[in-house]
């Protein structure tokens, strides 16, 4: 997340983090009030009062998950139940899908889907790609190797290309293609060998009653 952030910021970016986890963020009670009673207001009082205005305003959604059961968190997906009040009750087809026109919401937008899991495959994130199908994927598996100076190294490229990821979009609102590919990182099968053993390794040397 920081990486991305740091080639904003480099670029002026005017940033605002928030932690879903810390928020208070009720589940959706599918009353639709915010489509036929209160157009665009939820029925609900908490942060979201505060949070879905700068969610519609903001050029870059840049969201943060880790993977839990090949999924984003319950958190993030509570949070974007409750983004029905930026969608107009409307139904329109295009290209055989059929969509809700957007509410107040800045039509420029890009959203930013930065995931990681620990298996090295990128299988786990098919449900996250689904989810945000129009979304600039940033997927990092075995996000832990980080930790590690040989995973630092393995990730360098990758960790540059956040940085220019977030300058550039910060910048011109556009990441080159080349980049964009970089974001998405894919193992060869040799290394997803030998991050397996180094986990195995690890992970035996942890001296408990299993
Ligand atoms: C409840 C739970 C479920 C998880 N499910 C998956 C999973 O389906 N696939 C996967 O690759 N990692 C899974 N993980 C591992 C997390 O994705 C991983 O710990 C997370 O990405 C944080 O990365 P870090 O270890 O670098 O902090 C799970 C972790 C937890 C706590």
């Amino acid at each position: 997340m920081n990486r991305f952030l740091e080639g904003a910021s480099q670029a002026g970016a005017d940033i605002e983090r928030h932690y879903v986890t810390d928020l208070d963020i009720k589940g959706c009670v599918g009353c639709f009030n915010c489509w036929w009673v209160t157009p665009g207001r939820c029925s609900q009082r908490d942060d979201m009062d505060w949070l879905l205005p700068k969610m519609a305003e903001a050029d870059v959604l840049y969201l943060g998950t880790p993977i839990y059961h090949y999924n984003i968190i319950s958190y993030l997906q509570r949070l974007r139940e409750r983004t029905l009040p930026l969608a107009m009750p409307e139904m329109y087809i295009e290209e055989g899908d059929t969509h809700h026109p957007a509410r107040n919401r800045n039509e420029a937008q890009v959203t930013v889907l930065a995931a990681v899991c620990g298996f090295p495959d990128l299988v786990n994130f098919r449900q996250a790609k689904g989810l945000f199908p129009n979304a600039v994927h940033v997927f990092l598996p075995s996000a832990y190797i980080l930790g590690s100076e040989a995973g630092r190294k393995l990730l360098g490229g990758f960790m540059d290309a956040l940085e220019t990821a977030g300058r550039t979009l910060a910048e011109s609102g556009e990441i080159a293609d080349e980049v964009r590919e970089q974001l998405i990182v894919d193992y060869p099968e040799e290394v997803k060998q030998e991050i397996v053993s180094r986990y195995n390794e690890s992970s035996a040397s942890i001296n408990i009653d299993r």
